[in-house]
């Protein structure tokens, strides 16, 4: 009887230890914060303009997780949290409206497009205009080349 009950407790004990040692391994394996490798910061450059205000991934993909291969899509609500609004970016490059070749005041849309029709982090930029206005694009009579 008292073998049993010994044996019991023994039981419990262990059940316990595991699970509590479980609990702590996980604790240590997952990051308290994001770590950003040397290897992520080559797969996945910032553009020039970003890069020398020293921007950390965080400033654009906060919420997102804490691998940063998971990293995803980036909202324009980011974006604009710094640069301000549509219509202020537009207001900045007004000497481009007497031509009507404003690209963030489109002839076509106004201040109104996503800022990815246009501008890409990672990797190059791609001009929607130059969807229709190739030759005006491609030789940068309209505007210079997608920053
Ligand atoms: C943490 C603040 C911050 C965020 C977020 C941010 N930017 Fe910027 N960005 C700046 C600052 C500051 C400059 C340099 C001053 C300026 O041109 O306004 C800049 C410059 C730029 C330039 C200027 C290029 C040039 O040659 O003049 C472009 C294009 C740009 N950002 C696009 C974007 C886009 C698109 C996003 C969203 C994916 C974004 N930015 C998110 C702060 C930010
Ligand atoms: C239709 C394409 C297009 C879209 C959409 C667009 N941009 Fe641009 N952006 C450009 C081009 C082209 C330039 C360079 C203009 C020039 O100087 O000739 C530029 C320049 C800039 C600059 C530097 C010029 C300045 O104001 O000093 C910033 C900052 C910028 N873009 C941010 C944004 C953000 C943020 C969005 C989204 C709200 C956006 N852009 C949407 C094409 C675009
Ligand atoms: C200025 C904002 C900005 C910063 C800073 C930034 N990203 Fe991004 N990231 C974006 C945008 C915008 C996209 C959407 C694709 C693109 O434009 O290249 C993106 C997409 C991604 C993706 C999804 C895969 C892909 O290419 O679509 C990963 C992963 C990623 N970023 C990782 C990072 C890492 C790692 C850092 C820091 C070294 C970082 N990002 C810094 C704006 C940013
Ligand atoms: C889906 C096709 C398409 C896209 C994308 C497009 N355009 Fe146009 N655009 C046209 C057409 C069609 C016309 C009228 C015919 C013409 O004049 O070539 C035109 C005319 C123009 C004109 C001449 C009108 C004038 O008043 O002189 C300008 C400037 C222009 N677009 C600028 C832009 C800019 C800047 C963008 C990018 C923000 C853009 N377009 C994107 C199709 C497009």
């Amino acid at each position: 009887m008292r073998y049993t009950k010994t044996l019991f407790l023994f039981g419990v004990i262990s059940l316990f230890s595991v699970v509590f040692l479980y609990a702590e391994a996980n604790k240590a394996s997952a990051p308290k914060e994001v770590v950003i490798t040397k290897e992520m910061k080559k797969k996945f450059p910032i553009k020039n303009h970003h890069e020398k205000l020293s921007l950390d991934c965080m400033f654009c993909h906060e919420g997102q997780g804490k691998n940063p291969e998971k990293f995803g899509y980036v909202d324009e609500k980011v974006c604009i949290s710094c640069h301000k609004s549509k219509k202020h970016l537009a207001d900045r490059l007004k000497f481009m409206d007497k031509l009507h070749v404003n690209p963030h005041n489109s002839i076509h849309d106004g201040p109104t497009l996503y800022c990815d029709e246009c501008h890409n982090e990672h990797k190059p930029s791609v001009n929607m205009c130059s969807e229709c206005h190739e030759k005006e694009i491609q030789t940068n009579l309209w505007m210079r080349k997608t920053p």
